[in-house]
């Protein structure tokens, strides 16, 4: 996503607007010495720790830890997506967000996947209306419950029998055929015929976030296999990301206190019918992560909707596993269970919206089925038992983010096994080997930070002291951690030297050195405290650059023990001799 847009236009973008123009429109800020400080629109507070930087061009919570630019704070606060966000600070800054030219071509052709899926959909819907045998399909909908007015507002239709309808109807024209293809509207027998995918089905269109139709469900009219047929994967419609009737809820309210996860189609509508809100469904696949950052940023609650019986309590158990590791601040999940043998949509036509609304509100919290869940795998009576609890939620607890949540469940944990909270955390911690790729890449530990770390930190605080280092390339060859993010990061300042704190951090959107420096934004600033920034980072790079020096004498005297040196090595290496003195014995 964030590719989309040129670079240039968003390092231009950030320079011109003002983030505390932006924030204080929604969250109003007072002054306080150099920053701007409200209380903490991401979390419950009595006094103000959400702090905004005009020269940093950042906002941070030092009670939740929320934080981010201009562009972050849009995205979380107006559940904007990144594309949105862009497109708000360009109006307010009389931008045109630019597409580059290949991006022109791809959107060209995504507009006309774009205007075909809406001339079927508007086909269908006719056809609802119009055609002979129609009837049956509106019958087997009035039969199920669905008024009129819900239909339309889910834009359903009527695929009529026949093999040829939609592709006589939308097939004419240059391209149209293969447009209608790449749509997935079209299958091709062996012999390369095409012929209409829908036939003789009532059609739910699924639409984007923008309210445009990029594919279809489509249901036999009574019994019949398959029961749904839905839209293959095309340029614009991909099953794994997309939700049914998410455009629908955030008609109604563009920030739904929570969205209510069920499995099917006629559940949506169903649930739309009782009045029951904020209602979605996957498309026939389990939950992915995408589904979930697609939802957590329409809503900070998800309420995911089972069948009662053992497949339901499976389901639901693959989507709380998917969920731990999006539980950051301030979000919640809850599971609810219908009767065995219930969907929502016949559970609602049977016991009505309030018995439905009721069952919603005894919704369990994700702690509570998740302990439930394990605590039934063991005998908690014994000490065996709860030893093996510990086990099994020992990995499930390091996908949680750090904070108050994991805390929480750490401390329940404790309880439930009896374990000292001390004792537990230390396992917890010690016994995760498993360590991510982000982590990697810098050491992150409470100990003094590295040098590396501290010199990013530095720079990241004070983006023109780049412009004092000049032989920035040097430092790739560094053998430390965390030496490539400052590679790059001194590259980038070189390359723009007037770009913010949060300039850098949009800069590195979505990747791993992003959520890296990201990180060290909001540690803390090395020289709160009284200090010199530049003289520390005088400092710092002098330290790194006798590493490199210490680091290529090794090498080259490796290499003088094994081979001869060539006759620049060795002027080289007599060189470095002569600057490091006595390199033994050093502290590092
Ligand atoms: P269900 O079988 O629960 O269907 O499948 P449903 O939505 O309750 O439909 P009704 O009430 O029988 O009309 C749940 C979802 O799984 C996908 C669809 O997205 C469906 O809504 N599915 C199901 C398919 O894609 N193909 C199928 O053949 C069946
Ligand atoms: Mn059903």
């Amino acid at each position: 996503m964030a590719g989309r847009i040129p670079q240039q236009f968003i390092d231009d973008l950030l320079a011109r607007v003002d983030i505390v123009d932006v924030v204080d429109e929604r969250v109003p800020l007072k002054r306080a010495g150099r920053d701007y400080t409200a209380r903490c629109p991401f979390h419950d507070e009595k006094t103000p720790s959400f702090t905004v930087s005009q020269e940093k061009q950042f906002y941070h919570c030092f009670g939740c830890g929320a934080h981010g630019s201009a562009v972050g704070f849009l995205m979380d606060y107006a559940h904007l997506s990144f594309v949105e966000a862009i497109g708000e600070l360009a109006s307010r800054a009389g931008l045109q967000v630019p597409v580059g030219e290949g991006e022109a071509q791809l959107g060209a052709e995504r507009h006309e996947l774009y205007e075909i899926l809406s001339e079927a959909a508007k086909f269908y819907r006719a056809q609802l209306r119009e055609h002979p045998d129609a009837g049956r399909a509106v019958a087997y909908l009035k039969a199920r419950g669905l008024s009129g007015q819900i239909a339309a507002a889910f834009g359903v239709g009527y695929a009529p029998p026949g093999w040829d309808r939609l592709l006589q109807h939308l097939g004419n024209g240059p391209g149209r055929i293969e447009a209608l293809e790449r749509a997935g509207l079209l299958v091709q027998k062996d012999a390369g015929r095409r012929y209409d995918r829908f036939r003789d089905r009532i059609m739910f269109p699924i639409l984007d976030r923008q309210g445009r139709t990029i594919g279809f469900g489509g249901r036999v009219v009574g019994d019949g296999k398959p029961k749904y047929l839905n839209s293959p994967e095309t340029p614009v419609f991909h099953k794994g990301k997309e939700v049914y009737g998410l455009f629908q809820v955030r008609q109604a309210r563009s920030s739904p206190a929570q969205l209510l996860v069920v499995e099917g189609y006629m559940d949506v509508v169903a649930l739309a019918q009782f009045g029951i809100e904020g209602a979605v469904a996957t498309l026939g696949t389990a939950i992915t992560p995408d589904h979930l950052q697609q939802l957590f940023r329409a809503t900070a609650k998800l309420v995911f909707c089972f069948d009662g019986d053992a497949a339901g309590q499976r389901a639901a158990w693959r989507a709380l596993e998917a969920t731990l590791p999006l539980m950051s601040e301030g979000r919640q999940a809850a599971f609810m269970f219908l009767p065995e043998g219930q969907d929502p949509d016949s559970a609602i036509r049977l016991g009505g919206g309030e018995a439905f609304a009721s069952l919603l509100g005894a919704a369990q919290p994700l702690s509570r089925f998740f302990f439930d869940h394990l605590a039934a795998q063991v005998e908690l009576r014994s000490l065996d038992g709860r030893a093996r609890l510990v086990e099994l939620c020992k990995p499930l607890l390091a996908r949680l983010p750090r904070g108050a949540f994991k805390q929480l469940m750490t401390a329940r944990l404790a309880e439930l096994s009896g374990m000292a909270p001390a004792l537990l955390s230390g396992l917890l911690e010690g016994g995760t080997s498993r360590v991510s790729r982000e982590e990697r890449l810098l050491p992150t530990t409470a100990q003094a930070p590295s040098l590396v770390r501290k010199t990013i930190t530095l720079l990241l605080h004070a983006p023109g002291l780049a412009q004092t280092v000049d032989d920035h390339r040097a430092f790739a060859e560094l053998e430390l951690a965390g030496a490539d993010v400052l590679t790059q990061l001194l590259e980038l300042l070189h390359a723009k030297p007037e770009l913010s704190m949060a300039g850098i951090v949009e800069h590195f959107r979505e990747t791993d050195i992003g959520r890296h420096l990201r990180k060290l934004a909001v540690a803390e600033d090395p020289i709160a405290f009284g200090g010199d920034r530049e003289r520390e980072f005088r400092d710092a790079i002098r330290k790194l650059q006798s590493k490199i020096k210490e680091q290529r004498l090794g090498q080259l005297q490796a290499k003088a023990s094994t081979a001869s040196l060539s006759e620049d090595e060795k002027r080289e290496f007599a060189g470095l001799l002569r600057d490091s003195g006595p390199t033994k014995g050093q502290e590092p």
